[in-house]
């Protein structure tokens, strides 16, 4: 891992970041506030989010990003706050048991997480960009997935349903705003190394051996690669990378045949 000291790119920037109790988002948070970021950490888990508050020295705003005046209200608190909105990181998202095949699952399944996954992404940016408008300037970073590119015969049809319009959603945003000086980019994270994922793995090796035989890089990700890229979409470095589906997978979606 780099060492994120020599790394102070986000000096003066106030970054939101949803989900930030757990995971890529926990990761993340801590590794803005590393580059000097004032971090607003929203989630619905008021322990671990303010966990991660405490921790980065940033802002807890608990958040239901399926909720719009909850939204308006983490945006306006990150401004009122810290008197800017720089960097949107729309991470939150959930990926339940009942969501699988489109014959098992059921419209319920279906809508709650095109909900937290898909319209959370539309009011989160709804919120943030009039704020980068008036700044001219910012950087939105939506989370989508690896499979918003791929199809996995393990499916869960309304995740990949969202992800393919976080996707679509950036990209659009991105080309509308690029004038205005705000970028906005898709982050497509290959599978990471989580503790609900390995310890699904540890219990089904097998489960874990037909997906790991798809990645080049051998192993999946660890939440603070995806962070790294979180930071570089964050930053000035990326200054002309905008629209893009960004994918930080190991080489997955460009592989036919793997290493044995
Ligand atoms: N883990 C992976 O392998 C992987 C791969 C590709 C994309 N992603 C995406 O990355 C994002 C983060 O995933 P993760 O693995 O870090 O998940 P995680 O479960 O570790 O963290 C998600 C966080 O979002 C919060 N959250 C859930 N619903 C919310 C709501 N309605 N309002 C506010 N906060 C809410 C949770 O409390 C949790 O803290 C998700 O959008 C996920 O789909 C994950």
């Amino acid at each position: 891992m780099t060492d994120n000291h020599v790394c102070r790119r986000l000096t003066g920037r106030t970054a939101v970041v949803t989900g930030a109790g757990s995971g890529i988002g926990l990761a993340s948070a801590r590794r803005l506030a590393s580059e000097g970021a004032r971090v607003v950490c929203a989630d619905i888990d008021e322990t671990t989010g303010k966990a991660a508050a405490g921790e980065v020295g940033g802002l807890f705003v608990r958040t239901d990003v399926t909720d719009p005046d909850q939204v308006e209200a983490l945006f306006q608190a990150a401004y009122d706050t810290y008197g800017s909105v720089d960097v949107a990181f729309n991470n939150a998202g959930i990926s339940p048991p009942d969501d699988d095949s489109i014959i098992e699952t059921g419209l319920e399944a279906w809508k709650r997480v095109q909900e937290v996954n898909l319209t959370s992404v539309y009011l989160c940016c709804k919120a943030a960009i009039p704020y980068m408008r008036r700044q001219g300037k910012g950087s939105v970073i939506n989370t989508a997935s690896f499979v918003a590119r791929m199809g996995a015969a393990t499916s869960q049809i309304s995740y990949t349903a969202s992800k393919g319009g976080v996707l679509a959603m950036s990209r659009e945003l991105g080309v509308q705003f690029a004038r205005e000086g705000i970028r906005v980019n898709a982050l497509c994270p290959g599978p990471v190394n989580t503790p609900l994922l390995r310890e699904l793995f540890a219990k089904d090796p097998e489960r874990a051996a037909r997906r790991l035989v798809h990645i080049p890089a051998g192993r999946f990700a660890e939440a603070e690669e995806i962070a790294a890229a979180v930071a570089f979409l964050a930053s000035d470095d990326s200054s002309f990378v905008n629209a893009t589906d960004f994918l930080v997978d190991g080489g997955l979606t460009g592989a036919y045949v793997t290493p044995l």
